[in-house]
């Protein structure tokens, strides 16, 4: 028979185990709208995979987008930076992961707009989609396919 109090003290020892592992990955910086779903699921999505996430309410998300220097017209619902690149819109972690890994040079990656299938943004209806990769001009290229 185990004890209540021992199965507590497990759950709590497990749970400092994740927290210590989290803590090796980059901290995310998410500057979203304190009014948006998606971009509560988007972190969400980072949580579940270990990146440890910072959260920003901000009401100005253009605002934001500009001083984070991602160009307007490829904006999305909320922006973030994680070890010195921005991170627009509802990229999925995989990508986040192979960009810090690769590390190119640039501003950062995108998901334009609000993607339906997208991280956030799950839908019965999914449409296929691109993460960009930004240069600090603003051009982009693809950076994986969706
Ligand atoms: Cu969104
Ligand atoms: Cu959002």
């Amino acid at each position: 028979m185990v004890k209540p109090v021992t199965v507590l003290l497990a759950v709590l020892f497990l749970g400092a185990g994740i927290s210590l592992t989290a803590s090796a990955a980059d901290t995310v910086d998410v500057y979203k709208s304190p009014y948006c779903g998606c971009c509560e699921k988007w972190f969400k999505h980072l949580q579940q995979a270990g990146f440890p996430v910072r959260t920003h309410d901000v009401v100005d998300i253009p605002a934001a987008r500009q001083r984070l220097g991602m160009p307007d017209r490829l904006g999305s619902c909320h922006t973030a930076k994680v070890a010195g690149y921005v991170v627009e819109g509802h990229v999925p972690v995989a990508d986040i992961q192979r960009l810090l890994k690769e590390k190119p040079k640039a501003l950062g990656i995108v998901v334009p707009s609000m993607s339906p299938g997208s991280p956030g943004m799950e839908s019965s209806k999914p449409v296929p989609y691109n993460t960009l990769l930004v240069q600090s001009g603003g051009e982009t290229s693809i950076f994986a396919k969706h």
